[in-house]
């Protein structure tokens, strides 16, 4: 299987495992990670989801074999098999669960589409990344939306053009990480994140994630006051809100611990 998915209590992890071509994913691979992430993502006991990869590296992005082998297939069916890896893209994204990408050695292309779909990512030392589609002739199309979000216009514009690789000190200054450590401590660093994510609200924290993604865009104007104050109006009225209220001044643990 080139795709492992392990559920242990409220953690769901992902596992990449295409050893053989660097954790490379064809159309078959996109469809087992889109199939994945729609389980746990419906899976009420799931709070968390870790896309994570076997071996020394991440991913090496798209196959390349399955890629040159799109030349043999007319415009519409290129443009549907392409498709499916933005959805791919789009179902981490918009996962119901908080997604934490675990990264160690290379992450080339598509990997970095993966990553930055991922609402945080933790890389090892040996993380490198790179944009590397230019050298190749082609773009990164379909993962541009969540790479550009992560590191901005200005920055994608230098590193889509270039293929530079990005050390993993530099891929965390870009926002393509959130924090480097030793790949040793790659774990700790997980597991810090999932318990701190466990604490927090779950409805919220996809409210939190939903919000972010409409600030961001947009003028600060009366619509997007009503927006913000409607929704800690609706939060702090709701039952995950008053749980959550109640439980700190109560001092007790919320129900959702
Ligand atoms: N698609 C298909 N096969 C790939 C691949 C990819 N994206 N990346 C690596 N492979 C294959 C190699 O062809 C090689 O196959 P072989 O054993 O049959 O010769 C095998 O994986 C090992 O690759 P190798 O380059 O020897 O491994 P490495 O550990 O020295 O380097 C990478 C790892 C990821 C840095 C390197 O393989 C690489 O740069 N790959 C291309 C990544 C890329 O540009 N992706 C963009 C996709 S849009």
């Amino acid at each position: 299987m080139s795709v492992n998915t392990l559920i242990e209590g409220p953690v769901a992890r992902i596992t990449l495992n295409n050893l053989d071509k660097r954790n490379a994913f064809d159309d078959s691979i996109i469809a087992s990670l889109t199939e994945a992430f729609a389980q746990a993502g419906n899976d009420d006991a799931v709070r968390v989801v870790v896309l994570q990869a076997a071996g020394k590296h991440f991913s090496a992005g798209a196959d390349l074999n399955w890629m040159r082998a799109m030349g043999k297939l007319d415009a519409q069916q290129n443009r549907d098999d392409a498709l499916k890896l933005a959805r791919l893209m789009q179902s981490i994204d918009q996962c119901p669960k908080p997604v934490i990408a675990r990264v160690q050695g290379a992450a080339f292309g598509g990997a970095l589409g993966l990553i930055c779909a991922a609402d945080m990512a933790v890389a090892a030392d040996t993380a490198r990344f790179c944009l590397s589609e230019v050298k190749l002739g082609i773009v990164p199309a379909v993962i541009s939306p969540y790479v550009v979000r992560a590191m901005g216009a200005r920055q994608a514009n230098r590193y889509f053009m270039t293929a530079e690789v990005i050390p993993a000190e530099r891929a965390v200054a870009l926002g393509i990480a959130h924090e480097v450590v030793p790949e040793s401590e790659l774990n700790d660093s997980v597991d810090s994140l999932i318990n701190a994510l466990l604490a927090a609200a779950p409805q919220a924290q996809i409210e939190a994630r939903n919000l972010i993604a409409r600030v961001s865009h947009g003028p600060i104007d009366q619509t997007m006051l009503d927006d913000t104050a409607d929704l800690i109006a609706r939060l702090r009225t709701g039952e995950e809100g008053q749980e959550g209220l109640s439980a700190f001044l109560e001092k007790r643990t919320p129900n959702w611990i």
